[in-house]
Protein backbone atom coordinates (compact mmCIF):
# COMPACT_ATOMS: atom_id res chain seq x y z
CA UNK A 1 0.00 0.00 0.00
CA UNK A 2 1.51 3.43 -0.87
CA UNK A 3 -0.06 6.14 1.60
CA UNK A 4 0.16 9.75 0.21
CA UNK A 5 -1.30 12.72 2.49
CA UNK A 6 -3.49 15.48 0.53
CA UNK A 7 -3.30 18.36 2.58
CA UNK A 8 -1.43 19.92 5.79
CA UNK A 9 -5.21 18.93 7.46
CA UNK A 10 -4.85 15.25 6.49
CA UNK A 11 -6.44 13.48 3.99
CA UNK A 12 -4.60 10.41 2.30
CA UNK A 13 -4.62 8.38 -1.39
CA UNK A 14 -3.89 4.96 -1.05
CA UNK A 15 -2.73 3.59 -3.97
CA UNK A 16 -1.39 -0.43 -4.79
CA UNK A 17 -4.06 -2.28 -3.04
CA UNK A 18 -7.30 -3.94 -4.79
CA UNK A 19 -9.88 -3.50 -1.86
CA UNK A 20 -11.92 -6.53 -3.46
CA UNK A 21 -9.12 -8.84 -2.11
CA UNK A 22 -8.03 -7.58 0.93
CA UNK A 23 -6.64 -9.00 3.50
CA UNK A 24 -7.09 -8.55 7.39
CA UNK A 25 -3.69 -7.31 7.66
CA UNK A 26 -4.61 -4.63 4.91
CA UNK A 27 -7.77 -4.14 6.66
CA UNK A 28 -5.89 -2.88 10.33
CA UNK A 29 -3.35 -1.17 8.09
CA UNK A 30 -6.75 0.79 6.51
CA UNK A 31 -7.93 0.96 9.84
CA UNK A 32 -4.45 2.76 11.29
CA UNK A 33 -4.86 5.29 8.05
CA UNK A 34 -8.02 6.15 8.81
CA UNK A 35 -6.93 7.56 12.43
CA UNK A 36 -4.21 9.08 11.39
CA UNK A 37 -5.58 10.98 7.98
CA UNK A 38 -9.10 10.61 8.42
CA UNK A 39 -10.06 10.63 4.96
CA UNK A 40 -8.38 8.37 2.95
CA UNK A 41 -9.19 7.77 -1.05
CA UNK A 42 -8.68 4.85 -3.45
CA UNK A 43 -8.62 5.21 -6.87
CA UNK A 44 -8.99 2.28 -9.55
CA UNK A 45 -11.69 -0.05 -7.17
CA UNK A 46 -14.07 -1.32 -9.46
CA UNK A 47 -16.87 -1.77 -7.14
CA UNK A 48 -20.40 -2.69 -7.87
CA UNK A 49 -22.77 -2.54 -5.57
CA UNK A 50 -22.21 -6.02 -4.09
CA UNK A 51 -18.48 -5.23 -3.29
CA UNK A 52 -19.01 -1.80 -2.01
CA UNK A 53 -21.35 -3.57 1.07
CA UNK A 54 -19.04 -6.74 1.67
CA UNK A 55 -16.12 -4.08 1.81
CA UNK A 56 -18.24 -1.97 4.04
CA UNK A 57 -19.29 -4.93 6.27
CA UNK A 58 -15.14 -5.59 6.89
CA UNK A 59 -14.95 -2.49 8.92
CA UNK A 60 -18.17 -2.85 10.76
CA UNK A 61 -22.06 -3.51 10.61
CA UNK A 62 -24.13 -1.36 8.73
CA UNK A 63 -25.37 2.45 10.02
CA UNK A 64 -28.78 3.42 10.09
CA UNK A 65 -29.92 5.46 6.85
CA UNK A 66 -32.92 7.61 8.06
CA UNK A 67 -34.78 9.42 5.56
CA UNK A 68 -33.13 8.02 2.47
CA UNK A 69 -33.97 4.05 1.06
CA UNK A 70 -31.61 1.95 -0.35
CA UNK A 71 -31.48 0.24 -3.70
CA UNK A 72 -33.73 -2.72 -3.60
CA UNK A 73 -31.14 -5.32 -4.09
CA UNK A 74 -28.84 -3.77 -1.75
CA UNK A 75 -30.70 -2.09 1.04
CA UNK A 76 -27.52 -0.75 2.98
CA UNK A 77 -26.43 1.05 -0.32
CA UNK A 78 -27.71 4.50 -1.36
CA UNK A 79 -27.62 6.15 -4.78
CA UNK A 80 -26.44 9.74 -4.32
CA UNK A 81 -27.54 11.56 -7.43
CA UNK A 82 -28.19 14.60 -9.18
CA UNK A 83 -28.98 14.41 -13.42
CA UNK A 84 -27.89 16.63 -15.74
CA UNK A 85 -31.37 18.59 -16.14
CA UNK A 86 -31.64 18.86 -12.33
CA UNK A 87 -30.06 22.54 -12.74
CA UNK A 88 -30.72 25.44 -10.17
CA UNK A 89 -31.38 22.49 -7.34
CA UNK A 90 -29.89 21.52 -3.96
CA UNK A 91 -27.43 18.89 -4.41
CA UNK A 92 -27.49 15.84 -1.48
CA UNK A 93 -25.05 16.83 1.32
CA UNK A 94 -24.51 20.19 -0.17
CA UNK A 95 -24.10 22.01 3.54
CA UNK A 96 -21.62 21.25 6.00
CA UNK A 97 -22.49 18.37 8.14
CA UNK A 98 -21.32 15.23 9.93
CA UNK A 99 -24.03 12.56 8.65
CA UNK A 100 -26.71 11.99 10.66
CA UNK A 101 -25.36 13.59 14.10
CA UNK A 102 -28.99 13.87 15.08
CA UNK A 103 -28.69 9.68 15.82
CA UNK A 104 -28.02 8.07 19.14
CA UNK A 105 -25.35 6.72 17.36
CA UNK A 106 -24.27 8.34 14.21
CA UNK A 107 -22.36 6.16 11.76
CA UNK A 108 -18.59 6.34 12.52
CA UNK A 109 -17.72 5.74 9.00
CA UNK A 110 -19.41 6.72 5.62
CA UNK A 111 -18.19 4.92 2.56
CA UNK A 112 -18.79 7.06 -1.26
CA UNK A 113 -17.92 5.22 -3.94
CA UNK A 114 -17.65 7.22 -7.72
CA UNK A 115 -19.59 5.66 -10.56
CA UNK A 116 -20.34 8.94 -13.01
CA UNK A 117 -18.62 12.32 -12.46
CA UNK A 118 -19.40 15.52 -14.12
CA UNK A 119 -16.31 16.77 -16.25
CA UNK A 120 -14.92 19.51 -13.78
CA UNK A 121 -16.46 20.07 -10.23
CA UNK A 122 -18.32 18.00 -7.82
CA UNK A 123 -15.55 17.93 -5.20
CA UNK A 124 -16.06 17.01 -1.85
CA UNK A 125 -14.39 19.08 0.89
CA UNK A 126 -14.35 17.55 4.71
CA UNK A 127 -13.04 19.74 7.76
CA UNK A 128 -10.40 18.54 10.42
CA UNK A 129 -12.62 19.42 13.53
CA UNK A 130 -9.58 17.81 15.80
CA UNK A 131 -7.84 20.58 14.22
CA UNK A 132 -10.41 22.89 15.24
CA UNK A 133 -11.19 21.77 18.39
CA UNK A 134 -7.32 22.86 18.79
CA UNK A 135 -7.14 25.72 17.70
CA UNK A 136 -9.44 27.47 19.81
CA UNK A 137 -8.34 29.40 23.18
CA UNK A 138 -8.06 27.57 26.59
CA UNK A 139 -10.84 29.26 27.73
CA UNK A 140 -13.10 28.62 24.83
CA UNK A 141 -12.41 24.84 24.69
CA UNK A 142 -12.91 24.53 28.87
CA UNK A 143 -16.21 26.57 28.11
CA UNK A 144 -17.37 24.32 24.90
CA UNK A 145 -16.13 21.11 26.89
CA UNK A 146 -18.91 21.81 29.40
CA UNK A 147 -21.78 22.13 26.69
CA UNK A 148 -24.30 19.85 24.94
CA UNK A 149 -26.10 20.99 21.77
CA UNK A 150 -29.47 19.71 20.39
CA UNK A 151 -29.17 18.40 16.78
CA UNK A 152 -32.23 17.55 14.35
CA UNK A 153 -33.01 16.28 11.03
CA UNK A 154 -35.68 19.05 10.87
CA UNK A 155 -34.07 21.38 8.58
CA UNK A 156 -33.38 18.78 5.69
CA UNK A 157 -35.91 16.28 6.24
CA UNK A 158 -38.97 17.59 8.37
CA UNK A 159 -42.12 18.67 6.89
CA UNK A 160 -41.61 22.12 5.87
CA UNK A 161 -37.95 21.81 4.37
CA UNK A 162 -36.74 22.41 1.12
CA UNK A 163 -36.92 18.22 0.21
CA UNK A 164 -40.13 17.87 1.04
CA UNK A 165 -42.12 19.43 -2.20
CA UNK A 166 -39.76 17.16 -4.19
CA UNK A 167 -38.16 20.20 -6.30
CA UNK A 168 -35.21 19.16 -4.92
CA UNK A 169 -33.21 16.30 -5.08
CA UNK A 170 -35.93 14.19 -7.36
CA UNK A 171 -33.60 11.37 -8.51
CA UNK A 172 -32.70 10.37 -4.80
CA UNK A 173 -34.98 8.45 -2.77
CA UNK A 174 -35.51 10.30 0.27
CA UNK A 175 -38.50 10.76 2.49
CA UNK A 176 -39.16 13.39 4.47
CA UNK A 177 -41.97 14.00 7.42
CA UNK A 178 -42.71 14.51 10.96
CA UNK A 179 -39.98 12.30 12.51
CA UNK A 180 -37.80 14.02 11.53
CA UNK A 181 -38.73 16.95 14.24
CA UNK A 182 -36.80 15.06 16.63
CA UNK A 183 -34.11 16.27 18.76
CA UNK A 184 -31.12 14.38 20.95
CA UNK A 185 -28.26 16.44 22.86
CA UNK A 186 -25.04 15.83 21.78
CA UNK A 187 -21.78 16.71 23.43
CA UNK A 188 -20.30 19.91 22.34
CA UNK A 189 -16.94 18.67 21.95
CA UNK A 190 -16.63 14.51 20.99
CA UNK A 191 -14.01 12.42 22.83
CA UNK A 192 -12.72 10.32 19.65
CA UNK A 193 -13.58 6.34 20.87
CA UNK A 194 -10.02 5.30 19.06
CA UNK A 195 -7.51 8.08 19.43
CA UNK A 196 -8.87 9.54 22.64
CA UNK A 197 -8.71 13.39 21.01
CA UNK A 198 -11.11 15.57 21.10
CA UNK A 199 -13.06 17.41 18.38
CA UNK A 200 -15.48 19.94 17.53
CA UNK A 201 -19.01 18.17 17.23
CA UNK A 202 -21.57 20.96 16.06
CA UNK A 203 -22.52 21.67 12.18
CA UNK A 204 -24.94 23.99 10.13
CA UNK A 205 -26.95 21.08 9.01
CA UNK A 206 -28.45 19.25 12.02
CA UNK A 207 -27.33 21.43 15.13
CA UNK A 208 -30.21 23.33 16.42
CA UNK A 209 -29.21 25.12 19.27
CA UNK A 210 -27.53 24.62 22.80
CA UNK A 211 -28.82 22.92 25.43
CA UNK A 212 -30.94 24.89 27.59
CA UNK A 213 -30.86 28.06 25.24
CA UNK A 214 -33.20 29.27 23.03
CA UNK A 215 -32.16 29.15 19.33
CA UNK A 216 -31.78 32.92 19.08
CA UNK A 217 -29.35 32.82 22.26
CA UNK A 218 -27.45 30.21 20.68
CA UNK A 219 -27.05 31.79 17.19
CA UNK A 220 -24.27 34.21 17.72
CA UNK A 221 -21.80 31.32 18.86
CA UNK A 222 -23.14 28.65 17.09
CA UNK A 223 -22.29 31.03 13.81
CA UNK A 224 -18.54 31.50 15.19
CA UNK A 225 -18.19 27.72 15.43
CA UNK A 226 -19.33 26.81 11.71
CA UNK A 227 -16.66 29.64 10.47
CA UNK A 228 -14.40 28.86 12.71
CA UNK A 229 -14.19 25.45 12.15
CA UNK A 230 -13.79 25.39 8.02
CA UNK A 231 -11.04 27.40 8.02
CA UNK A 232 -8.98 26.86 4.88
CA UNK A 233 -6.09 25.38 6.54
CA UNK A 234 -8.77 22.94 8.51
CA UNK A 235 -9.88 21.52 5.01
CA UNK A 236 -9.02 18.57 2.88
CA UNK A 237 -10.20 18.61 -0.39
CA UNK A 238 -11.33 15.31 -2.75
CA UNK A 239 -11.24 15.37 -6.27
CA UNK A 240 -13.03 12.77 -7.85
CA UNK A 241 -12.53 9.90 -10.59
CA UNK A 242 -14.57 7.30 -11.67
CA UNK A 243 -14.31 4.01 -9.97
CA UNK A 244 -12.56 5.85 -6.68
CA UNK A 245 -13.69 4.80 -3.11
CA UNK A 246 -13.57 7.95 -0.05
CA UNK A 247 -13.82 7.01 3.48
CA UNK A 248 -14.26 9.10 6.20
CA UNK A 249 -14.80 9.30 10.12
CA UNK A 250 -17.55 11.55 10.79
CA UNK A 251 -16.67 11.84 14.38
CA UNK A 252 -13.64 14.26 13.32
CA UNK A 253 -14.36 15.67 10.27
CA UNK A 254 -16.86 17.20 8.46
CA UNK A 255 -17.84 17.60 4.84
CA UNK A 256 -19.96 19.66 2.07
CA UNK A 257 -20.55 18.39 -1.36
CA UNK A 258 -19.75 20.87 -4.04
CA UNK A 259 -22.48 21.99 -6.28
CA UNK A 260 -20.65 23.47 -9.27
CA UNK A 261 -21.45 21.07 -12.24
CA UNK A 262 -24.98 22.36 -13.05
CA UNK A 263 -25.84 20.37 -16.66
CA UNK A 264 -23.89 17.56 -15.98
CA UNK A 265 -24.59 13.92 -14.11
CA UNK A 266 -22.95 13.01 -10.86
CA UNK A 267 -23.43 9.40 -9.39
CA UNK A 268 -21.93 7.52 -6.13
CA UNK A 269 -22.92 5.00 -3.98
CA UNK A 270 -22.69 5.41 -0.37
CA UNK A 271 -22.54 3.12 2.57
CA UNK A 272 -21.82 4.05 6.48
CA UNK A 273 -20.34 1.80 9.37
CA UNK A 274 -22.69 1.87 12.67
CA UNK A 275 -20.87 4.34 15.24
CA UNK A 276 -20.96 4.71 18.71
CA UNK A 277 -22.90 6.91 21.11
CA UNK A 278 -20.85 10.18 21.67
CA UNK A 279 -18.44 10.67 24.25
CA UNK A 280 -18.06 14.14 25.66
CA UNK A 281 -14.31 15.36 25.90
C1 LIG B 1 -22.70 13.14 1.41
O1 LIG B 1 -22.89 14.12 2.11
O2 LIG B 1 -22.65 12.01 1.86
C2 LIG B 1 -22.48 13.32 -0.09
C3 LIG B 1 -21.12 13.78 -0.40
C4 LIG B 1 -20.91 13.93 -1.87
O3 LIG B 1 -21.81 13.63 -2.68
O4 LIG B 1 -19.81 14.36 -2.26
Amino acid sequence: MKIKQLSGAGGAEITEINLASADDRDIVEIQTALGKFLVVTFPDQDFDDTALAQFTARLGSFGNEPFLEGEATHPHVVAVVKEADETKRLNFGGNWHSDWSFLETPPSFTLLHARELPPFGGDTLFANQILAYEALSVGMRQLLEKMQAVHSARRPYGPQSNLSNKSHLRSMKIKTGPEALAEILQPVVRRHQASGRNALYVNKGYTIRFADMTEEESAGLLEYLYQHAIRPEFTIRVVWRTNMLTIWDNRAVQHFAINDYDGFRRELRRTTVMGERPIPA
